[in-house]
């Protein structure tokens, strides 16, 4: 075993992406394609008193114009509509009537021969509105900010805060050093470079295939099914690449809805891609402002914290993520406490968006540890290390592994932390100020049921099969890895298939879960093969595995091997040739269950250096080191890919990105990645990834999922060492030269 696993495996995809052969949702061709255009709201509130769609039906080549007046019959039920993600609520029904709840809503979509007409058509359609008056500011809404719902189902229930402990507001009171501020995450937009776009091809017994730009073929099949009422067999769902999602594909977009009712309407196939503007109709990282007290004693042990928050969600559905509860996990502190409120706006509702609630929450939690480090007059990293909790304080259980004691030993040494100096302003670069900070990172290791098939040929190749998704992140490499290691095979002979609804069960690629889901799925499946090549291998004549019990047998290089004495072996092809078989299938649904007695977390250590031009104000960060505790990794090139993503995604959220919004018309004002920015490759500089050593038995593989973990922390790093560099503290993302320079908030 483990030629593969742990190694630095290039893509098994690289050829197809760099060559273009991969085709994405809105590349997939049929002759008789039609194109969709959407048209948005342009107010934020209220109802639509008049469509007209005349000039528009005018156009040459326009097929039809779709409104709510004129759509095919939907239902009217709000579970009809619910997603497998779909937080507590209404979900919003695409063309459904004339009420408007947020600026840029569909509103209609022409269809026309060519999506150029159909984009200048949709353009020529005139609506007139009976406007209400709308609040989309969450400093404005955040006293009318309410308790999120009690949860209605075991998915919600993930998310509700953990309980209180102990008697927070007296031992803060009582403490001897106290730091106290109100931190702010504007919301942000994925910005994947992949538009959303549908090619749904309708096939002329009514059944379609839509290619979706989606993290979870399944999850838009049912919810296909549910808004449309079809037969699961009547909708097959792919998405066989994805050009990034960052959990703005969990939940199935408008534009799936249109291209289907569209093609349904006009029985012809229907391709619909969002424009660049209208990706930011839907989902966004919740805007945050939060409040954290922290009382420590004078040797620097913590003694409560509390953490209040006010998140961003629609008028319509309850979106919320475990925010607060962070706080009161990382550090020991015997008494803690946390409040979440929802403020509701006249927006789309917020969705996941790469480490929801830990991104925004532990950026806040971090700063707030580094002020407290200087209250204390203690270096923050030692802060961390006197507070260190071995234990998950809200369920007092230990921690299947946590080796983030050994990512910060790593992560200071590489850097150099020791070579700090304490002071802010006190190191220089030329004329350029120099500033280390640090922080820590934490998210969740989730392993969730899932279904493998593997049929493995007697020509010695295997196709692994699962319905997961790739976003980007190397899925099918890693379970090519896991296949060629289980089955004993060279990696060029598994081929791998995802991607595609009618494949076995997966749920959507999310909650960094699926690489552990499905590598553990896989060891299931190739168990059962290896079961039944012995099976076979017993029955043959003089069968040196004739007393071999399924576990003391392994496949390597081509053959069923005795683990206990290597020369008790048979090659795989004599098996099925003297079983008379050419292949062999297994399905196998693994569900890891829940064991309550362990917690499962990643960890990360991160040092930031920034460069700060004294008079310009602007920040360069030209050093970062991320050690990252994940388990065991499956492929150091891939996994080091997630990070350095990560760790760029969290310069953005420090320096760069933040959506705004035009509240006289509640309207996204830098709805485009020329204006909602994100780092580009001169903003990134030297970036170290660390894997440290974790060995964990809390799945077979020992795995824990790196697609999140790499974010969470590197903005407080950064804002950390922005500090320590110039002596001011900014409060609130991004930090931009105006806030650096000014007042401050
Ligand atoms: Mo992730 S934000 O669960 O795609």
């Amino acid at each position: 075993m483990a030629a593969y696993i742990g190694t630095a495996t290039s893509r098994v995809d690289g050829v197809a992406k760099v060559t273009g052969a991969a085709k994405y949702a809105a590349e997939f061709n049929v002759s008789g394609l039609a194109h969709g255009s959407v048209v948005c709201s342009t107010i934020a509130k209220g109802r639509i008193t008049r469509i007209d769609t005349s000039a528009a039906m005018r156009v040459e080549g326009v097929l039809t114009v779709l409104t709510h007046e004129n759509r095919p019959p939907m239902p009217d039920n709000d579970q009809a509509y619910k997603d497998e993600v779909a937080p507590s609520g209404s979900p919003f029904r695409p063309l459904y009537d004339g009420r408007i709840m947020f600026n840029g809503q569909p509103i209609g979509l022409v269809v026309a021969e060519t999506s150029d007409i159909a984009r200048f058509a949709a353009s020529l359609v005139r609506v007139e509105y009976d406007e209400e008056v709308h609040v989309t500011d969450v400093y404005r809404q955040r006293d009318q900010a309410v308790p999120p719902k009690p949860p209605t189902n075991p998915f919600e229930a993930m998310f509700a805060p953990p309980k209180a402990r102990g008697a927070p507001e007296q031992s803060l009171a009582a403490a001897a050093v106290r730091h106290e501020g109100e931190y702010y995450v504007p919301i942000e937009h994925h910005n994947p470079m992949e538009l959303f776009a549908s090619t749904v091809i309708f096939e002329s017994n009514g059944k379609l295939t839509v290619y979706d730009k989606t993290q979870g073929v399944q999850n838009v099949q049912k919810y296909l099914c549910g808004v449309f009422g079809m037969k699961p067999e009547d909708v097959r769902v792919m998405s066989p690449f994805m050009g990034g999602g960052f959990g703005s594909g969990l939940r199935p977009q408008f534009q799936v809805v249109l291209a289907v009712l569209a093609a349904r309407a006009l029985q012809r196939s229907v391709r619909v891609v969002l424009t660049r503007p209208q990706m930011y109709v839907l989902g966004y990282r919740p805007a945050m402002i939060q409040h954290i007290a922290i009382g420590a004693n004078a040797h620097g042990t913590l003694d409560a914290i509390t953490h209040d928050a006010v998140t961003v969600t629609s008028q319509y559905e309850d979106h919320h993520r475990q925010e607060t509860g962070w706080s009161g996990l990382l550090y020991k502190s015997a008494h803690a406490k946390y409040e979440h409120r929802l403020a509701r706006l006249d927006l789309a509702t917020s969705c996941d968006m790469r480490a929801p609630s830990a991104a925004s929450a532990v950026y806040a939690l971090e700063c707030a540890m580094d002020e407290l480090a200087i209250a204390l007059e203690l270096d923050p990293l030692e802060l961390r290390l006197r507070c260190y909790s071995d234990r998950d304080q809200h369920d007092d259980r230990p921690y299947g592994s946590k080796a983030l004691r050994e990512c910060y030993r790593q992560g200071a040494e590489a850097f150099g932390w020791d070579k700090r100096t304490p002071e802010p302003r006190s190191m220089r670069d030329g004329s350029d100020l120099v500033g280390w900070g640090m922080a820590t990172g934490v998210w969740e290791a989730l392993q969730v049921p899932i279904t493998v098939r593997i049929v493995l040929t007697a020509d010695g190749r295997a196709e692994v099969a699962c319905a997961t998704s790739d976003i980007g992140t190397g899925t099918y490499t890693i379970m090519a890895q896991v296949a060629a290691d289980m089955l004993g095979l060279p990696l060029d002979n598994i081929s791998v298939k995802l991607g595609d609804s009618s494949l076995p069960q997966s749920p959507v690629e999310g909650g960094s879960w699926i690489a552990a889901s499905v590598s553990n799925g896989i060891v299931t499946t190739a168990d059962a093969i290896r079961d039944e090549l012995l099976r076979l291998a017993r029955q043959m004549p003089n069968s040196p595995l004739a007393n071999a019990a399924p576990h003391q047998v392994a496949l390597s290089d081509g053959r069923l091997v005795s683990k206990r004495d290597a020369s008790r072996t048979v090659s795989i092809a004599d098996v099925m040739r003297h079983g008379a078989v050419d292949r062999i299938e297994m399905e196998k649904t693994t569900d890891p269950g829940h064991d309550a007695t362990r917690a499962n977390n990643t960890h990360a250590a991160i040092f930031a250096e920034v460069k700060v031009d004294e008079q310009l104000g602007v920040i360069r960060v030209t050093r970062v080191v991320s050690a990252v505790a994940a388990g065991r990794i499956l492929n150091t090139k891939t996994g080091a890919s997630q990070i350095l993503g990560s760790v760029v995604g969290g310069i953005g959220m420090a320096l760069h990105e933040e959506t705004l919004i035009d509240h006289r018309f509640g309207r996204i004002m830098n709805a485009n990645i020329a204006e909602y920015h994100v780092p580009v490759n001169a903003d990134v500089h030297d970036i170290k990834v660390i894997f440290v050593d974790e060995p964990d038995d809390s799945n077979p593989l020992g795995i824990k999922g790196l697609g999140e973990i790499g974010i969470v922390g590197v903005a407080a790093a950064i804002a950390n060492a922005v500090y320590h560099a110039t002596g001011k503290r900014v409060r609130d993302l991004p930090i931009t030269l105006d806030k650096l320079q000014g007042d401050g908030r």
